[in-house]
């Protein structure tokens, strides 16, 4: 069992700048809460409780506001600094320590994800216990995204990062889980032309050596990324018209965390005093 998790939440932001010049990308909002509690729902609903939040240098104390140390929630988070963006298998450099001899997990920090069968989908994947499996969703616009071609058995044939050419319509998405042997390999890569270590040079790694595989999120499945501001209105829009129409809210850290018994409804009590008298206080006083 997967039971470390990372988020990337750092990068330059220069596409939703000035957006992003005082505040970083993930802590803008999605529709009612910031765009970081997203993707730490999913690392939650995988049964993920020991969390890696990397952010950019100098943008600790903005986290730590929102997200102090993950207490409240019955999960600990650490942060580390990216002092600038190398790339996303930098990841593993960073947390080395925190990956210890452990299989981990990683999601990116502006990645959404939603969907029926998402929470087994994600019990499952953190099975893996040798090699290394991406999540895969089809799109329209491949050429925006890494690109995996995969045979009838879904076993991935190749992978390339935002080809020009066509070679599949199935997106790589932010999320990746990985063995051990993960550190080694980030360690190995060198940067790209675009002066980055890219994670489809670390995926081959496994792939040379057969150990890649793949789960695809079919199309009862969403998969939403915030990378431009056009992004961000598109999956508020998403989320509003969820959560106005069931009354659930996605992402609500607290109910999956009580859920989960992993924290008592006092400690919800609390949180209902932290954030305030707010649309989602009102929806965690209702949990309890
Ligand atoms: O969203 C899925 C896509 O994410 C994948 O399909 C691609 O294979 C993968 O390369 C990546 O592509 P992007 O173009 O979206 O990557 P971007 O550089 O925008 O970074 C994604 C997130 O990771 C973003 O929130 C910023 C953060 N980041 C990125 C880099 C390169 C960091 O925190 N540190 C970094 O060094």
């Amino acid at each position: 069992m997967i039971k470390k998790g990372i988020i990337l939440a750092g990068g330059k932001g220069t596409r939703m700048s000035p957006l992003t010049k005082a505040v970083n990308k993930q802590l803008l909002p999605i529709y009612d809460k910031p765009l970081i509690f997203y993707p730490l729902s999913i690392l939650m609903l995988a049964n993920i409780k020991d969390i890696l939040i990397i952010v950019n240098k100098g943008q600790l104390d903005q986290y730590k506001k929102i997200l102090p140390n993950g207490k409240n929630l019955g999960i600990k988070i650490t942060y580390l600094e990216q002092d600038k963006p190398r790339g996303l298998p930098d990841a593993f450099v960073i947390g080395e320590k925190f990956i210890g001899n452990s299989n981990v997990a990683m999601i990116l920090g502006d990645n959404f994800f939603y969907g029926q069968n998402l929470t087994s989908q994600l019990l499952n994947n953190t099975k893996l216990k040798k090699g290394a499996k991406v999540v895969l969703h089809k799109v329209q616009k491949p050429e925006s995204f890494g690109v995996a071609k995969i045979d009838k058995k879904n076993k991935i044939i190749s992978i390339k990062e935002k080809p020009k050419k066509f070679l599949s319509d199935l997106a790589i998405t932010g999320l990746y889980f990985f063995d051990n042997n993960v550190v080694r390999y980030a360690k190995m890569l060198r940067p790209s032309r675009r002066g980055e270590v890219e994670i489809v040079d670390l995926l081959n790694f496994y792939k040379q050596k057969k150990l890649l595989s793949a789960d695809i999120i079919g199309r009862g499945g969403a998969w939403l990324d915030t990378g431009s501001i056009e992004d961000f209105y598109k999956t508020s829009a998403f989320v509003s018209a969820i959560e106005n129409r069931q009354g659930f809210k996605i992402a609500c850290l607290e109910e999956i965390a009580l859920n989960n018994n992993w924290i008592s409804k006092k400690m919800v009590k609390r949180s209902i005093k932290f954030y305030g008298n707010c649309d989602y206080s009102k929806y965690l006083s209702k949990l309890v």
